[in-house]
């Protein structure tokens, strides 16, 4: 029996998501701020503020250029009337739209699903209802329909404390209270495995508004235990063998699915992003994979699962900790379809798989790792993406080139192969195959040099301005001396966003150039540093960007994770954000969240006429909020969103808003 846990420790909360552990990339590749430094020393330039004068004189010109004209400040280019910020236990959207609810944790998906009872949770009833902690959020229209589609949905991670009647008790320890958390039973395990994963389900828009097609035949449900296949060069490979699969390319499940993508030919991907919560137990002595795992912070043990399972225990299953951490594809055209682990697309702490198709049709696919002081990659099929045939570009991603992202401190950036035999990436290193570079991929980005990022999380390329946006959510163990042009803040709690744009446009190209779009945070208080234009309102400015979606306009929204009465003063919430001309850096709160919920989605309908947001980890926390002020939990939720009843609990639900009247969200 696990020991009970207080409630800081055991209340699975955004921290986690939020990787707030010891920092994983331990090598002493310098950041870019020690290169300048040491190069601005060796001039006998550097007196003073060292960090400062260094990033002064690496500012871009045309970075300067831009600020100055969002200084300018042109009024924002988004016509809606902005929505207050603040904090309470709702959802709110900017007058004039409608924000409803479409899809509850624990809505009936199939003709059969029994409906929800938070009082009798089963596993087996879980996996037929909408699952937990709703995060990716993407769209596959059904013959080109803008309103009849399929809405992909995954499901992050579990929330027990929230979730589950009873297992949190208030105790009295030394004449104190106190909340002591009960150990998951193994049923209560079994419906949090099935209350992961992702979610297919047809719907459609009828008279305005969306409705679930309940009995849509092409409704699924992935959990942690449904069967998946690895493929690519990773498939096969000693490193994956288990005693349930000898065979090393059958695996069951996917886990922490965060950000994803919709490839060009109408497949899901799904991202495995924090894998290490889920693994116990300890390496044999010596063991070859102890490097391997202790660079993704494995095993990090905040699930109970491997008291259950022993796949879990990595003593007693060494290799199973391989078999997650990739990017995992659905084709939503067969429910019965087994879900591929792509493995070229590298192993780490995925957060999305937004892509693009370039210009000589090769797909180009944007990936984040989001722990603080690791990377920004791309992947760039091999084969091209064929339009007249779906089924051709079924295993375009089994074969590409990974690259790592080097962004230098004069604004160019260089994109670093991960290819075995190539540069340090040799058996010498330990890297005796393709197979070794992927499975260790953070490893292998190390010793190429790659830029130490403020938590990479979603990557988005606009196909309308040929840029892409990389939102870094924040990097608070970030010190003065490991500032650097790309990651420019000390104690950075705010986070940045940056733009690439790749050489010629060309998405595959191995160079391109970068600039700082966006500091955010308080642009009121001047320490913070924050660069939003002087047109932003008060309400306007937001930190810790995460999510972010183009409309079809060529837009970019920013959704947040993080804020709260702490940190911000506001809730979580979607900003639409000016990049281009005068209105650059101006923002607009649009939507926000129920106290303690993140926005995961955004999402528009090809039609620009939806946006889908997903409210994720609703009344989470509730101590630093002054209405509230104790820890919430299944028995006293800060909040009982979206229903507002006392028999139910408070449920991550995905949004639909739409304009009253009809028409565009936003023109
Ligand atoms: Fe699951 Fe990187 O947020
Ligand atoms: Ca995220
Ligand atoms: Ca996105
Ligand atoms: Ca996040």
């Amino acid at each position: 029996m696990t020991e009970h846990r207080s409630p800081d420790t055991r209340f699975r909360t955004s921290l986690l998501e939020e990787n707030d552990g010891p920092a994983t990339n331990l090598t002493d590749n310098r950041t870019m701020g020690e290169i300048i430094a040491a190069r601005f020393s060796r001039r006998g330039f550097l007196k003073g503020s060292l960090a400062v004068s260094a990033i002064a004189a690496t500012v871009s010109p045309l970075a300067l250029i831009t600020a100055d004209n969002a200084r300018a400040g042109g009024g924002s280019a988004f016509t809606f009337d902005e929505l207050e910020a603040g904090i309470d236990d709702k959802h709110h959207v900017a007058p004039g739209y409608d924000a409803d609810v479409l899809l509850r944790w624990g809505d009936p998906l199939f003709a059969d699903s029994p409906e929800f009872d938070p009082t009798k949770q089963s596993a087996e009833a879980q996996a037929k209802l909408f699952g937990y902690n709703n995060d990716y959020v993407g769209y596959i229209p059904i013959d080109g329909s803008a309103e009849h589609g399929l809405l992909v949905v995954n499901h992050e991670y579990t929330n027990p404390h929230l979730m589950f009647p009873g297992i949190v008790k208030v105790v009295e320890k030394d004449g104190k209270k106190e909340l002591e958390v009960a150990p998951l039973s193994k049923d209560q395990v079994d419906v949090e495995m099935a209350a992961h994963g992702g979610t297919v389900v047809e719907i459609r828009k009828e008279a305005g508004k969306w409705q679930v097609v309940r009995d849509g035949k092409l409704n699924r449900r992935i959990t942690a235990n449904t069967e998946m296949a690895l493929s690519g060069p990773v498939a096969g490979h000693d490193r994956v063998k288990t005693s349930a699969d000898p065979t090393g390319t059958k695996v069951f499940g996917t886990i922490n699915n965060c950000a994803g993508g919709v490839t060009p030919w109408g497949t899901y991907v799904m991202a495995e992003e924090n894998i290490h919560g889920y693994f116990s137990g300890e390496l044999q002595e010596g063991h070859k994979e102890a490097a391997n795992y202790k660079r993704l912070g494995i095993p990090e043990g905040s699930y109970e699962w491997a008291a259950h399972y022993d796949r879990f225990d990595i003593g007693k299953e060494p290799n199973e900790p391989n078999r997650f951490g990739w990017v995992v594809e659905v084709d939503v055209n067969d429910p019965t379809s087994v879900p591929r682990k792509r493995t070229a697309m590298g192993r780490f702490k995925h957060e999305g798989a937004e892509s693009i198709v370039a210009e000589d049709g090769r797909v180009v696919f944007y990936l984040g790792d989001d722990e603080r002081f690791d990377y920004v990659y791309k992947f760039v099929t091999a084969g091209k993406f064929n339009a007249e045939d779906r089924a051709a570009n079924m295993d375009l991603l089994d074969d590409g080139t990974l690259y790592v992202a080097k962004f230098a401190e004069d604004g160019t950036l260089e994109w670093l192969p991960l290819v075995h035999g190539q540069g340090p990436l040799t058996a010498e290193n330990g890297f005796a195959s393709q197979a070794d570079v992927l499975i260790g991929t953070r490893l292998a980005a190390d010793l190429l040099g790659a830029t130490k990022m403020d938590r990479p999380e979603d990557i988005q390329p606009n196909p309308t301005t040929g840029k892409v946006y990389v939102m870094l959510t924040n990097n608070s163990k970030r010190k003065t001396e490991q500032v650097d042009a790309a990651n420019p803040r000390a104690e950075n709690a705010f986070g940045h966003i940056v733009e690439i744009v790749e050489d010629g446009g060309d998405f595959t190209a191995t160079k391109g150039k970068w600039e700082i779009m966006l500091k955010c945070g308080d642009p009121s208080v001047a320490e913070v540093g924050a660069t939003f234009s002087t047109a932003t309102t008060a309400n306007g400015w937001f930190g810790m960007p995460d999510n972010c979606a183009i409309d079809a306009a060529g837009r970019l929204w920013v959704s947040t994770d993080g804020q709260g009465p702490k940190a911000t003063g506001r809730t979580d919430g979607l900003w639409a954000v000016d990049t281009e001309g005068d209105a650059r850096a101006t923002s607009k709160l649009f939507f926000r969240v129920p106290i303690g919920a993140e926005l995961c989605g955004p999402l528009f309908t090809p039609d620009d006429q939806t946006a889908f947001v997903a409210v994720q980890h609703p009344a989470d926390g509730g101590e630093d909020w002054e209405a509230f002020g104790r820890p919430s939990y299944y028995e006293d939720l800060s909040t009982r969103w979206p229903d507002f009843k006392p028999d139910m609990p408070v449920r991550p639900s995905v949004v639909a808003i739409t304009k009253q009247g009809g028409g565009k969200i936003a023109v």
